[in-house]
């Protein structure tokens, strides 16, 4: 028999196949689907600073300057509105999962400054949230910001969440960290117990006739699996957090590829949004089939058996590569 469990955020799982931050944990029903489907836990989608501090203005505001001001109030964030419920709908709707389903259900928390909306956290935690995810997005764009002013806030965010709560902690971070291994470090130390590589941007695209930004959120595809492959392969072994790989998951080879680089878990949204939550049992089948054919008896096994540590030639993940992969092209030219 294959033994496809695995433990992450000190949480015994079946498998590790996650359901990812998305709007499919909007509904019992969905939640209750993946979970018989295979799902080994669901990441709910985030609550996001924003709505925390937007509703405790907006109370302010009503209970303050009367309630005239109060729809003009509102009208900010429209995006957020269509996306997520308020804070307090959310609380609600991780306490109906836990009721619904047996899988750990993890807490989402988005934003990227310190404040009093991290008590959202404890929330979160007394709700019944079996872990928190805090997805710490953003986007510098002030000239004046030094890479390390801005992971410092990032670190004293993580230590301000870690205070709040008692539940284990991952931080899902960006790729985009001038030295990544040494911020993983930091974060660790400021609390995380497992890092989520990566947050996947949005990247908003530009109207040449109306000249509007517009707003692009695409699916992923397999393809986008190499950039947190080769950091969860880098970072496995060498910090004291689990590691759990986003981006890009779509088959049983994408998974048992982030297993063998290091990750204790993935998390899929694109491939099950797509497909439905039904996806997940074909490629867990998949998975046992594999390890099945290749002798391997269980994921625990495998994990981390391609990581950079553990691979014959460490400098593959480095810049070793970079020079052989921009030659292997020169006899392929046909100009
Ligand atoms: C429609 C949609 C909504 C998402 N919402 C969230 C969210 O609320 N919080 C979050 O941390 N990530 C969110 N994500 C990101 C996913 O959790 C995931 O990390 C990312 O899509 C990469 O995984 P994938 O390649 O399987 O899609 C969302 C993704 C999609 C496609």
């Amino acid at each position: 028999m294959t033994d496809l469990s695995t433990t992450y955020l000190g949480l015994q799982l079946k498998n590790p196949i996650l359901a990812s931050a998305s709007p499919l944990s909007k509904k019992v029903d969905t939640v209750r689907r993946l979970e018989d489907a295979g799902v080994s836990a669901v990441v709910m989608y985030s609550l996001f600073e924003e709505q925390i501090v937007h509703e405790s203005k907006a109370l302010d505001h009503f209970l303050n300057q009367g309630t005239e001001s109060f729809a003009e109030a509102i009208t900010y964030l429209p995006d957020l509105e269509h996306y997520n419920v308020g804070p307090d709908e959310y609380l609600n709707l991780i306490r109906r999962h836990k009721e619904a389903v047996q899988i750990p259900i993890i807490g989402s928390l988005n934003g990227n400054t310190t404040g009093g909306w991290v008590d959202y956290a404890k929330k979160i935690e007394e709700a019944g949230a079996d872990a928190l995810e805090l997805n710490i997005y953003d986007v510098p764009t002030d000239l004046k910001m030094t890479s390390q002013d801005m992971e410092q806030t990032y670190i004293d965010l993580v230590s301000d969440v870690r205070k709040q709560i008692h539940i284990p902690l991952a931080v899902k971070i960006s790729p985009f960290i001038t030295s990544l291994p040494g911020f993983a470090a930091k974060l660790v130390k400021a609390g995380a117990t497992g890092l989520v590589l990566f947050n996947r941007f949005i990247q908003p695209d530009l109207d040449i006739e109306t000249l509007e930004v517009v707003p692009t959120l695409h699916l992923s595809t397999s393809e986008e699996i190499r950039l947190p492959l080769r950091w969860v392969a880098i970072l496995h072994g060498r910090i004291q957090a689990d590691l759990a790989l986003t981006s890009g998951v779509h088959t049983a080879n994408d998974v048992l590829r982030s297993v063998m680089a290091g990750a204790n878990v993935t998390m899929l949204a694109s491939e099950l949004i797509a497909k439905g939550p039904g996806r997940a049992t074909e490629i867990l089948t998949d998975m046992e089939k594999w390890m099945g054919e290749f002798e391997y008896d269980s994921i625990r096994q495998m994990c981390g058996s391609m990581s950079q540590k553990s691979v014959a030639d460490p400098d593959a993940f480095e810049r070793g590569n970079y020079m052989k992969a921009l030659t292997s092209f020169d006899n392929k030219l046909r100009y």
